[in-house]
């Protein structure tokens, strides 16, 4: 009993350097439009993601709409030059954006909307700590146009999914998915704009849940 006082007194005498609230370090990657992103963003501003800290958009895309919300929401935006290729980087190019995150500290990278496949250097420099989020319920309708799969298989759900990134496209752990209903009502434009509501409420809730661990 005695013990237990001690360490309880010993505690709440401490120095305040002794209780530490970390903040996990987030790069936000992206091409193009970037609701996603600005799903996090958002959430960030009305205090709903944790303990997060953007450290930063990142494209492969110098018009991409998304590099907008850095001034929008007082982050850094960057585009990075991926190399020469459409879907892939380069490897001295992925040498640069690997060591570009490295130099920021990144806890954790998220994919949102970032159409480029991803290998090493990056993904070893940032072992399971890249996400990705992905317009279908995976493992079905992996790869480009997963709303658009989803719609042609004539199936009554789709979704999206967050997961890990791995080597495997699309294939890596599951963190979250949203289910979303195909109506007879819907068009194509219908059912992806839910998913894509979707996502906007799958992707901050995982990022604040990592936050938490
Ligand atoms: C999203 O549907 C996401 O699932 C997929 O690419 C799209 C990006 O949209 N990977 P946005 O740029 O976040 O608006």
């Amino acid at each position: 009993m005695s013990l237990k006082c001690d360490f309880l007194i010993k505690n709440i005498c401490g120095t305040p350097s002794a209780v530490q609230f970390t903040y996990m370090r987030v790069a936000l990657l992206g091409s193009g439009r970037g609701s996603n992103a600005e799903a996090i963003l958002r959430a960030k501003q009305n205090g709903q993601l944790g303990r997060v800290d953007i450290v930063g958009i990142f494209c492969d895309n110098p018009l991409a709409p998304m590099l907008k919300m850095g001034p929008r929401f007082g982050v850094p935006a960057f585009y990075l030059d991926p190399g020469p290729f459409k879907t892939k980087f380069s490897p001295e190019q992925e040498n640069f954006w690997a060591n570009t995150l490295l130099s920021q500290q990144v806890d954790l990278v998220v994919l949102a909307g970032f159409m480029r496949v991803i290998k090493a250097p990056l993904l070893q420099a940032f072992e399971n700590k890249i996400i990705n989020i992905h317009p279908s319920l995976l493992p079905v309708f992996p790869g480009l146009d997963g709303i658009g799969q989803t719609w042609r298989a004539g199936v009554n759900e789709g979704g999206c999914t967050v997961h890990w990134v791995t080597s495997d496209v699309d294939g890596g752990r599951h963190l979250g998915q949203i289910r979303v209903s195909r109506e007879n009502s819907d068009t194509l434009e219908t059912f992806t704009s839910k998913i894509h509501a979707a996502e906007h409420i799958l992707l901050p809730k995982i990022v604040a849940e990592l936050s938490l661990l």
